[in-house]
């Protein structure tokens, strides 16, 4: 049986303090899929504490790969790879709600000289998967599944290259595919629309894959070679940019706010949010920037300021899609507020996030336009704090935590513990953060 959490939020004077985030969500992942299929033993350290990076490391021991946590910490994982010939699985492969794990190891199993079922929780049974099952089907995989949802049996084996241009900009599309490339014969060619997070093409290089980039209009290129030889890497993964919004909009609330965040992805595929919240009048100043197997990595320092609005569309749409709910969580309280628009993929995320945002918006007494791609929230309102229904989505679970800080009345939060599936420890470190 499944247990409530529900969170008291209350008001908040300002932020204070010093926050180590868990290791990216996106690069665990990633880290994970590619030890196991790698020759010789990884150590993965600052792995994600989040559940959906758990659901990853399962279903890899379900492939047959072994991995132990190390004697020196929880997230310190040490990985015996496989070479790229997993194990057939005895039983579904579980992702539980992670869109990453199912699409981007679909990309592996694919691969594979046998057949395996992916499942997922309610939400992930929703979510599309004709974007990865489409291009793998051209490859020459054989995959069933409901009406283009999980369940997804996949049947693989060696695989054809393909030339694709992605119709929509997908990095967990991409990284899929460039996973299945490993397993094709001849030269696989992905072009996507727009840039997005390019983690899955820096951990391919750094597990010894040799791939080609370039830039195609506003988007850009990706070719690899099947065939190719992984091995083990020691890495140590950098704090998620993506948690942190919570905090930094957070900090933007209040111009009292001294935030310092160290040792943090900055990735530019992942830090437009930087640059929009230094637009809004946040100030944020990087120390200690350095590259660590092939991702920028920096120590912020950070103090409130103003709090205007800004407009997120085109690429930024792409770029700030897990974000997004955060900034609009807090745009009432900017000066001009915040329009979001060519944002549609956020309707098939873990909720549809567009409606989730502007529910618990409305429930906090804001008023606010909805629209198919997207919303617009107008500045200078008050919110008075409510009941907030997070739809089983850990990021809606956050923004409305973050935004309850400045709200009028205390806010509970339902459903509190769907943080957990990227960051467990959020509200305590919230807590330790907030002054009142
Ligand atoms: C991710 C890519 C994004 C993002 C998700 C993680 C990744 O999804 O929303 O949280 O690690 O590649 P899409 O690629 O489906 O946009």
């Amino acid at each position: 049986m499944k247990v409530e959490t529900v969170v008291v939020v209350r008001p908040a004077r300002n932020i204070r303090g010093s926050v180590q985030l868990p290791g990216d969500k996106s690069i665990s992942h990633r880290y994970a899929m590619l030890s196991g299929i790698a020759e010789g033993t990884s150590r993965l350290e600052n792995y994600s504490t989040g559940a959906d990076c758990a659901s990853t490391l399962g279903c890899m021991r379900s492939l047959g790969v072994k991995w132990q946590r190390s004697s020196e910490g929880q997230n310190v994982i040490e990985v015996q790879g496989r070479g790229t010939s997993l194990a057939p699985p005895t039983a579904p492969l579980d992702c539980g709600n992670s869109g990453s794990t199912i699409r981007m190891l679909s990309g592996i199993v694919a691969g594979q000289s046998f057949t395996s079922e992916m499942i997922g929780d309610e939400s992930l049974s929703r979510r599309p998967m004709e974007r990865v099952i489409k291009p793998l089907t051209t490859m020459g995989a054989t995959i069933e599944s409901q009406q283009g949802k999980p369940p997804l049996r996949i049947t693989g084996g060696s695989l054809k290259s393909i030339d694709y241009k992605m119709p929509v900009a997908s990095a967990q599309v991409k990284t899929c595919l460039l996973f299945a490339g490993l397993y094709a014969d001849g030269e696989t060619r992905i072009e996507e629309p727009v840039r997005t997070r390019d983690h899955g093409e820096v951990a391919l290089r750094k597990f010894g894959v040799q791939l080609q980039r370039k830039s195609v209009g506003t988007g850009a290129e990706v070719r690899i070679r099947g065939g190719q030889r992984l091995h083990g890497v020691e890495a140590r993964i950098p704090g998620d940019l993506s948690s942190a919004a919570f905090f930094l909009c957070a900090a933007a609330l209040f111009p009292g706010s001294q935030l310092m965040i160290p040792n943090l992805l900055m990735n530019p595929t992942r830090a437009r949010l930087l640059d929009i919240l230094m637009q809004m009048g946040l100030h944020i100043s990087v120390t200690q920037l350095e590259e660590i197997h092939g991702e920028l990595v920096g120590s912020l320092e950070v103090e409130g300021g103003s709090l205007k609005g800004t407009t997120i569309s085109g690429s930024d749409a792409a770029a700030l899609i897990d974000e997004i709910p955060v900034l609009a969580a807090i745009a009432p309280f900017t000066e001009r507020g915040i329009e979001v628009r060519n944002a549609k993929e956020l309707r098939v995320k873990e909720s549809d996030r567009i409606a989730s945002v502007a529910t618990n918006l409305r429930r906090m007494g804001a008023e606010v336009k909805e629209f198919e791609d997207g919303l617009i929230i107008p500045g200078g309102q008050s919110l008075r704090g409510a009941e907030i229904d997070p739809y089983s989505d850990h990021r809606i679970a956050m923004a409305f935590a973050i935004a309850a800080l400045r709200a009028q009345g205390d806010t509970l939060i339902r459903g509190a513990e769907s943080a957990a599936i990227s960051y467990p420890a959020f509200f305590e470190h919230l807590e330790d953060l907030t002054e009142r």
